[in-house]
């Protein structure tokens, strides 16, 4: 009889014991808690060090990202006529943005230009009212047609660069 109660005794003991382990930190004022929950890596301190540390290493990848991106200047996901990239983005980039591979071209900028001061700056070329003997003699051979089509397509150059980010 006496062994029967000591070993029901036994069992609820372990069986508080266990109990008190697992909700630790509510039943010790934390401190048993902490240290178990540290084990689990689970306090508040370490899984806020873990969270900055897999969000810098997230952000430092994003970064990689965009300057691998920057560095293709978005040939693969920016979408340009062949007529612009066969005659104007060796000069003006693949994008307009008048770089390539980080590099400054011959060509200034046109992303961000609107399509009427593409056009005038077209029109002023073929005329002689800008002097310039590159552009000149470039679009000595293009049509009015053409001028419409290609600033048509270099105004968009912004609103494209953004809908990809
Ligand atoms: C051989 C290189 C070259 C090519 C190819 C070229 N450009 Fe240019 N482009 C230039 C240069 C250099 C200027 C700067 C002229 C100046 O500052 O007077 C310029 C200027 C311009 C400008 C005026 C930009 C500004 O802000 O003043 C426009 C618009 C333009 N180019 C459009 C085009 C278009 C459209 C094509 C394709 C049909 C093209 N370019 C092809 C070299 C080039």
């Amino acid at each position: 009889m006496k062994n029967i109660i000591v070993g029901i005794l036994t069992v609820v003991v372990l069986g508080l014991m266990v109990f008190t382990f697992q909700r630790g930190s509510a039943f010790q004022g934390g401190e048993a808690g902490k240290i178990v929950e540290d084990i689990a890596g689970r306090t508040a301190d370490a899984g806020n060090t873990q969270k900055v540390d897999k969000k810098s290493d997230r952000e430092k990848e994003e970064e990689k990202l965009n300057a691998l991106r920057e560095k293709a200047g978005n040939i693969a996901a920016f979408k340009v006529s062949k007529a612009y990239k066969s005659k104007c983005a060796s000069c003006h980039g693949v994008n307009g943005s008048g770089e390539q591979n980080g590099k400054k071209l011959m060509g200034p900028r046109l992303m961000g230009k609107s399509q009427s001061e593409i056009y005038k700056n077209l029109v002023d070329f073929k005329t002689g009212k800008v002097e310039n003997s590159v552009m000149r003699g470039l679009l000595l051979g293009l049509n009015d047609n053409d001028f419409k089509k290609f600033s048509k397509e270099i105004g968009e150059f912004q609103a494209r660069a953004k809908a990809q980010k």
